[in-house]
């Protein structure tokens, strides 16, 4: 029998345009309570694509969604809170307790995206969306969407078929 509820997509996204396109379509279908683990090495495109995530969720065009590797987490306003969780310089779980990152990733009021999400460990939300980035061309990313729960899969399913 078909499995007609998939629990990963593939999809290549070629040039910009096309990744602001994917990310503001995902953005505007985010709720709170969600959370995104972008998972790719330097410049495979995570921040870029939060950036797109953040206009769907209409974060107003006078914040600019940078790279927290240093303050570690930005929180923006958009139709819910969006808090941008970068891990790369932390080392393990303790460091994200220590952090006090732990709230965001079971994140009640909004939505929250995670870079570098490997540094999780057992913190990993089970119920997170994967997007795992490879760099095909200099424009060019294939995205690996995985998802543990039907409710993820019904809910990408139209706009994720326009771009894979
Ligand atoms: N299709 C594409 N999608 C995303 N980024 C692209 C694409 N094509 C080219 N790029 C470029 O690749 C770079 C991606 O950088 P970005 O900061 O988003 O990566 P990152 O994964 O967040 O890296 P880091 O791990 O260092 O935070 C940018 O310079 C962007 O303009
Ligand atoms: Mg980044």
């Amino acid at each position: 029998m078909v499995d007609s509820r998939p629990s990963r997509y593939t999809l290549i996204i070629d040039g910009l345009e096309t990744m602001e396109a994917f990310g503001r379509q995902l953005g505007r279908l985010l709720m709170p309570g969600d959370v995104l683990l972008l998972y790719g090495g330097l410049g495979a495109g995570k921040t870029t694509l939060t950036q797109a995530i953040g206009h769907g969720l209409e974060v107003p065009s006078n914040y600019y969604i940078s790279s927290p590797s240093f303050s570690l987490m930005h929180e923006y306003p958009g139709r819910c809170p969006l808090y941008h969780i970068d891990c790369y310089r932390l080392t393990g779980e303790d460091d994200i307790e220590g952090a006090g990152l732990i709230e965001y990733l079971d994140p009640l009021t909004g939505v929250c995206v995670v870079e570098w999400p490997e540094r999780l460990g057992t913190l990993t939300p089970a119920q997170a969306l994967g997007i795992t980035f490879d760099i095909r061309g200099e424009e060019r990313r294939r995205l690996l969407l995985t998802f543990p729960s039907v409710n993820w899969s019904q809910r990408l399913k139209t706009f994720c078929e326009h771009f894979s």
